[in-house]
């Protein structure tokens, strides 16, 4: 496995790649690899040649306030992981080669807006933080010029606004997406689930149980979405979260109706000050 800081070596090392006509897969990550990651990585090894992942802790999607000096770096035991699934590249810039010449990481320089789809969900509790992914994803996709790149359900909203600038900007990238991985309990696997206690941990399981029950109340016919939005959000906060939304969207994130079938129940809640998401999708 070949570990890779510079934009330069890593185009060096695809392009003779490509040359013998090996297809790229890449995967983009924050480190802190945890199972979720790792099987991104695998899924990535079954559909293509050589896969690249890449580990950078993007200050560009990080609001104010937010957990971007906190966010755990990891990067020693993050390549032992990897040397233990199907990685042939890593890729850790710093942010300076993200950057270059950026006073405000990248804020000053041309940015990726993805609107509509971003401007809803986290996008309104996390201001600029999806132009801040579509900016770095977009970077990503010019420097290692992937043929397919993998990334998970767990963040439902960040994939589709990926899907979105790849289609409008004509990227010819693959977009493949990997079910959410979650721990036995249910909690689906996150780097920031480390900011957790384990009695916390615990108690954070209660989300994916709740996603489930009001799955199945749509599934045996309720209907009124506002009232059951209404109704998880109260039950949320009484196990000692603050809901910051629960939403029943049909698949493109736009508010669920009558003719929906492909539906996507999506919830934000922070449990202390981890914030935590998670979803669900149910086909009628
Ligand atoms: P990060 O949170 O490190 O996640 C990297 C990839 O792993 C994303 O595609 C994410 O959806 C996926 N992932 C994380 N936890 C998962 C789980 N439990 N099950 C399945 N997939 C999971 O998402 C980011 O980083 C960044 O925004 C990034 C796309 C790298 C841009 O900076």
């Amino acid at each position: 496995m070949q570990i890779i800081h510079t934009i330069s070596e890593l185009r060096q090392i695809v392009s003779n790649y490509k040359q013998a006509g090996q297809v790229i897969g890449l995967v983009p990550t924050m480190g802190n690899l945890h199972q979720g990651h790792l099987q991104l990585v695998e899924m990535a090894h079954s559909k293509t040649d050589i896969v690249i992942c890449s580990i950078f802790v993007n200050p560009m999607q990080f609001g104010e306030g937010e957990d971007f000096g906190q966010y755990p770096r990891t990067l020693d035991s993050d390549i032992d992981k990897l040397k233990q699934v199907a990685c042939d590249i890593v890729y850790v810039p710093a942010v300076d080669e993200m950057y270059p010449e950026s006073q405000l990481d990248g804020r000053d320089q041309t940015q990726v807006i993805v609107p509509g789809v971003s401007d809803v969900l986290d996008g309104v509790s996390r201001p600029g933080h999806f132009t801040g992914v579509a900016t770095i994803v977009s970077k990503l996709f010019n420097m290692v010029q992937p043929d397919k790149a993998i990334f998970g359900e767990k963040d439902y909203q960040q994939l589709q606004i990926i899907r979105q600038f790849v289609r409008d900007l004509c990227f010819p990238v693959e977009i493949i997406a990997h079910p959410i991985v979650r721990e036995a309990s249910g909690l689906a696997m996150s780097s920031r689930n480390g900011y957790l206690s384990n009695v916390q941990k615990q108690q954070a399981a209660f989300l994916y149980r709740t996603l489930q029950i009001l799955s199945d109340q749509i599934i045996n016919g309720l209907r009124d979405y506002s009232m059951l939005e209404k109704q998880t959000e109260l039950q949320i906060n009484k196990q000692g979260f603050i809901c910051d939304y629960v939403k029943i969207c049909s698949s493109d994130l736009s508010p669920a109706g009558e003719k929906n079938h492909n539906l996507v129940i999506l919830l934000a809640a922070y449990l202390g000050k981890t914030r935590l998401i998670d979803n669900i999708q149910i086909t009628l």
